[in-house]
């Protein structure tokens, strides 16, 4: 009984081969060789036009930017082959930058956009556990670095360059579909290659912190007392390395004998008033 279904279905994809099958494939075969073959699987999917969809993502003026510069375009054209991660800033981001962008050169143009995107295909999740520098589509060997640093903190992907002391952060999924990805960010990302790199925190600050010390120094012992400064003695600044040294001479100055000093100045002046 139950064999009954099987051997149908056998004889019916008998018939069926014989019939319909065979003829058919001895059509193509007699018809044209390879090339009828070689046409019926669908042509591959046109690789995705990465402006439009910038575009589309909230990233208009960026996108525009880069269909006006034609070694961008066509260099992100092709990077979407074999590729591409795009960080598109948005459109507010672009407005701020325009008079920075609009004095550079064609080149340095170009380089601004490509400095946007880096040749691997990366989803988000590939991005926040890939801390660290990563070349660009503007890098060219050593003589032109033009990396960034991708950098998490939680679940917030950044980018840093040296260039500018705020962070890039990303904002959104513009479009993910291996093995194109584009974030929107909310800077516009400046290369070294092409702006002056941020002073470094340590050296910079410093000076503005001790210029209110000095003032109110200044201010407060117009004469300082010559003993003041000597006043830690020969151990501590043995002891201690040049930097830490004049640290603690400044201390001593602020924090030592000198209010015992300036307390004095209220005294001297009812004294004269009297
Ligand atoms: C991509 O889309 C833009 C419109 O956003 C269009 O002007 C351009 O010709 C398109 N590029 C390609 C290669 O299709
Ligand atoms: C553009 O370049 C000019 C001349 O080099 C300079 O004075 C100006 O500050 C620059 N503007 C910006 C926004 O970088
Ligand atoms: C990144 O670029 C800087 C110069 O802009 C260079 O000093 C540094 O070595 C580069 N880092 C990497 C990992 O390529």
């Amino acid at each position: 009984m139950r064999r009954r279904f099987p051997l149908a279905a056998t004889a019916a994809a008998a018939f069926l081969a014989v019939v319909v099958v065979l003829p058919l494939a001895s059509a193509a075969t007699s018809s044209g060789s390879g090339k009828a073959k070689a046409k019926a699987p669908v042509a591959p999917p046109a690789p995705p036009n990465i402006t439009a969809l910038m575009s589309k993502g909230g990233c208009k003026a960026f996108a525009s930017l880069v269909e006006k510069s034609p070694d961008a375009l066509s260099a992100f054209q092709s990077a979407v082959e074999g590729g591409v991660t795009a960080f598109c800033p948005t459109d507010d981001a672009v407005r701020s930058f325009m008079p920075s962008y609009k004095n550079l050169t064609a080149d340095g143009k170009a380089s601004l956009l490509l400095f946007h995107a880096v040749p691997v295909y990366y989803t988000l999740g590939g991005l926040k556990s890939s801390n660290g520098p990563m070349n660009t589509l503007a890098t060219d060997g050593s003589a032109r670095n033009y990396n960034f640093t991708v950098q998490n903190v939680g679940d917030q992907v950044s980018i840093r360059t040296e260039a500018s002391d705020a962070a890039a952060r990303v904002r959104s999924t513009v479009y993910d579909k291996d093995p194109v990805a584009i974030y929107a960010v909310d800077a516009v990302l400046e290369p070294v290659e092409l702006f002056e790199p941020v002073e470094a925190p340590a050296p910079a600050p410093a000076p503005v912190a001790d210029a209110p010390r000095a003032s109110s120094k200044s201010k407060g012992a117009r004469h300082p007392p010559r003993h003041v400064a000597d006043a830690p003695g020969p151990a501590a600044d043995d002891a201690a390395p040049a930097d830490q040294k004049k640290n603690a001479k400044k201390n001593a100055a602020a924090g030592g004998p000198c209010p015992r000093w300036l307390a004095a100045i209220p005294a001297a002046v009812a004294a004269a008033l009297v």
